[in-house]
């Protein structure tokens, strides 16, 4: 199936994921304040209206925001990667669906009982609440990891394609939506996972933009021909001169791509 049309078996139940390409674009909002976060969504009006919340701003500001945001008609993605013991992973994940965020992350490496808790706990809590689960996404490996960091540093062995794939398996296995991946391994987790299986790939740098600390980058309509369902997106919008005018050159290049 296409991503362009993906639809998504949450629960037992068909429900869309967004299929516009703008509206697959999270714009990560990796700032430290309130007024700077939401002046940033009012610049980017009419071109964005999805959003990733981390750990930067969200340790700063708190759920506010995430209200702040639905407010403005904006979703959003709460990028807290969570990973302790499954119980506590469990009660972060009922704590981000009573705020109805549109999708939230845990790291795969946590093991599968502790995604597994994850999962379970958001839908519970979203049909008590009577809103469409969050999506829960497994984080594989940082797409600021090298080959080199993979194996001499953290001692993981193999190849990065290799862990991300195992990594991708076992999140579907404990029932997740999908995972966070450089758009490198895209292929290699649709054939691993199947094409419904979520990517959501940051990482994600314009021709034009800096590389900053990333390592595994590559630009939108190459993420978005190979398959990413969500793209992430920060830095080449958020630290650029005009963060309007970078965002509407990422959507004329797609647009031009097609
Ligand atoms: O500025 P840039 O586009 O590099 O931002 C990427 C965003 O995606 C950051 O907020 C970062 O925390 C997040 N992220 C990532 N790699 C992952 C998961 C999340 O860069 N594997």
């Amino acid at each position: 199936m296409s991503p362009e049309k993906c639809l998504h078996q949450a629960d037992g139940k068909e429900r869309c994921v967004l299929q516009d390409r703008q509206d697959r674009i999270f714009v990560a909002l990796d700032l430290d304040n309130m007024d700077d976060a939401l002046r940033l969504v009012d610049r980017l009006g009419g071109i964005f209206r999805s959003y990733k919340v981390g750990m930067q701003l969200y340790n700063r500001v708190g759920p506010e925001l995430v209200s702040r945001l639905h407010e403005e008609g904006c979703r959003v993605f709460a990028d807290l990667k969570f990973h302790d013991i499954p119980n506590t992973v469990a009660g972060a994940a009922d704590s981000m669906t009573r705020l109805g965020v549109f999708m939230l992350n845990v790291h795969v490496a946590g093991g599968i009982e502790m995604m597994r808790r994850a999962k379970e706990a958001a839908v519970k809590r979203a049909e008590a609440l009577g809103i469409p689960a969050p999506l829960v996404v497994g984080v594989t490996q940082l797409t600021s990891t090298t080959q080199e960091m993979l194996n001499q540093e953290i001692g993981i062995p193999g190849t990065m394609e290799e862990t991300v794939t195992r990594y991708a398996k076992l999140a579907k296995e404990a029932g997740l939506d999908g995972v966070v991946a450089s758009g490198h391994e895209i292929q290699a987790i649709r054939e691993a996972c199947g094409e419904d299986f979520l990517t959501v790939i940051p990482g994600i740098r314009p021709a034009w933009s800096e590389k900053n600390d990333q390592a595994r980058v590559m630009t939108p309509q190459a993420a978005f021909a190979a398959g990413a369902h969500y793209l992430v997106i920060g830095r080449a919008i958020t630290a650029a001169s005009d963060p309007r005018a970078a965002a509407l050159r990422i959507l004329e290049e797609l647009e031009r791509d097609r």
